[in-house]
């Protein structure tokens, strides 16, 4: 299904322009993951079309919109919070609107909720109904009613929806949505609906222009990327896929997130090790280190599979780095559990780790599983975790020093004067340099790290 612009696009945007006695101006925050900033980019196109202009600046908005994300209890709590805080807002300028969007409201006591104990949300719209949002606010506007959109599912990929991207270097490409995958602990299935993938010449088109418009890193989004290809016309899979991206022609790299290891193939890592424009890191999240919780987690994978992938692609590719997610304190894990998920991060030895204490989500199958260790022990083996990995990332790092790496420079540095630029395999490296390189790629000489950062110097 094609984007056409909103149906009635002039009354939409006159009923906006009247509502307002000055240009309007609309604040977008997005919330969780990669997925989620993708989809506020395209939100902020959207009311770019609808007669919006856009500001960072909470306070000077007269439309507040927060993508929202549902993943864990304490990522909802904090939207909670920050839509409360808006009240003041509303209440010093009451012809401000205010919309939630986003993984939080694709669940029934969630909106009813916002309607109940949030009288000053304007509009509730679903994840699949970005393009909707214009007509909503003038529904919202003509009406002088709330409204609020219950969670339905729309299965459809519409195509071309307009987009500001917040990186003019930095690219997101969702090459599918949903996830069909139901670990016991997880809301994204619920929430975000089932897999689908994007045509391959829809994606292609898209990554040609993006590298035409001098994009120099393209990431390439789904939960399980390694499931691409699923139910389209045209056989093929993600290793095709991205074989076909990274031999286009131009000045760019690929990353890919996220690779579940039950897909994760063999294939997909000489797809990696020949091609340049691929970069040398694979995110691989493994949650557990116990082949007990795996099973409970429904993960459909061991730690022999996963280890075994991990030695084909350390043998495949030497440089390459990993990264995971790790889930502590899931329903009936014990001590000997725990243990085991310490001593897979000490033998996979990832660059980065993101860790994530239990929280149980309803309607998940996780949540409804016994669950007697106290919170106290969970922090406590985080924190372990934590610890260790720190421990292993700034080894890690230290083993860089005197190599030349080709980075793409990000950012202004934590130091006056300096840049960050990030190599291929994912770290992080400071040096000295103009912030007009920002966005270019440079060759920086690695000459030592600092914890988890690595110092460098740019070369010629
Ligand atoms: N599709 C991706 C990412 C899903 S969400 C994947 O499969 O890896 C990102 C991470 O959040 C997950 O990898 C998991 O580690 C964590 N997560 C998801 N649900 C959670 C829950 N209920 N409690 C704690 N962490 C959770
Ligand atoms: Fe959640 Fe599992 Fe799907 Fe990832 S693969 S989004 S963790 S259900
Ligand atoms: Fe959160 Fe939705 Fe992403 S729940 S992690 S924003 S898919």
């Amino acid at each position: 299904m094609q984007y056409q612009d909103f149906v009635e696009q002039d009354r939409v945007i006159d009923e906006i322009a009247n509502y307002y006695d000055h240009p309007p101006a609309a604040y977008v925050h997005s919330f969780g993951c990669q997925q989620n900033v993708n989809d506020g980019e395209k939100i902020k196109g959207v009311l770019l079309q609808a007669g919006y202009n856009l500001t960072d600046q909470v306070q000077q908005a007269d439309l507040v919109v927060f993508n929202t994300c549902a993943v864990r209890e304490h990522a909802q709590q904090r939207v909670y919070g920050n839509i409360g805080a808006l009240k003041a807002l509303k209440n010093a300028n009451p012809k401000l609107l205010i919309a939630i969007g986003g993984c939080m409201v694709q669940q029934k006591e969630v909106v009813d909720k916002l309607r109940q104990s949030f009288p000053y949300v304007d509009v509730v719209f679903g994840v699949n109904a970005i393009e909707k949002l214009p007509g909503m606010l003038a529904q919202r506007i003509r009406v002088k009613k709330r409204v609020l959109m219950e969670p339905a599912e729309r299965y459809d990929i519409v195509e071309n929806l307009p987009i500001h991207r917040d990186s003019n270097f930095k690219a997101w490409l969702p090459i599918m949505y949903g996830c069909d995958n139901f670990c016991s602990y997880c809301i994204v299935p619920f929430v975000r609906g089932r897999e689908r993938s994007r045509k391959p010449e829809d994606i292609l088109a898209e990554f040609r222009s993006l590298v035409q418009s001098g994009y120099k890193e393209i990431t390439l989004l789904g939960q399980n990327v390694n499931s691409y290809g699923k139910g389209l016309e045209r056989k093929i899979d993600f290793a095709d896929l991205l074989a076909l991206l990274a031999e286009q022609e131009g000045d760019f790299r690929i990353r890919f997130m996220t690779s579940h290891p039950k897909d994760a193939s063999r294939k997909l890592i000489d797809t990696i090790a020949s091609h340049e424009k691929i970069c040398k890191n694979l995110h691989l999240p493994v949650q557990s280190g116990s082949d007990r919780i795996l099973v409970q987690m429904n993960r459909k994978y061991d730690t022999a599979q996963y280890l075994g992938l991990i030695d084909y692609a350390r043998k495949t590719i030497p440089e390459m780095t990993f990264s995971s997610d790790i889930i502590v304190g899931f329903p009936g894990e014990t001590e000997e559990d725990f243990e085991q998920t310490v001593e897979l991060v000490r033998r996979v030895r990832y660059v980065q780790l993101f860790t994530f204490i239990f929280s149980r989500r309803s309607g998940t199958r996780a949540a409804l599983m016994q669950d007697d260790t106290p919170y106290k022990v969970k922090a406590e083996r985080i924190n372990r975790l934590i610890k260790i990995q720190d421990e292993i990332a700034r080894e890690e790092a230290a083993l860089l020093a005197g190599e030349r790496c080709r980075v793409l420079i990000e950012s202004a540095a934590r130091s006056e004067g300096q840049l960050s630029g990030r190599l291929d395999n994912n770290l992080v490296v400071e040096f000295d340099g103009d912030p007009s390189l920002i966005g270019s790629f440079a060759e920086v000489r690695i000459t030592g790290s600092k914890g988890i950062y690595l110092s460098g110097e740019l070369c010629g």
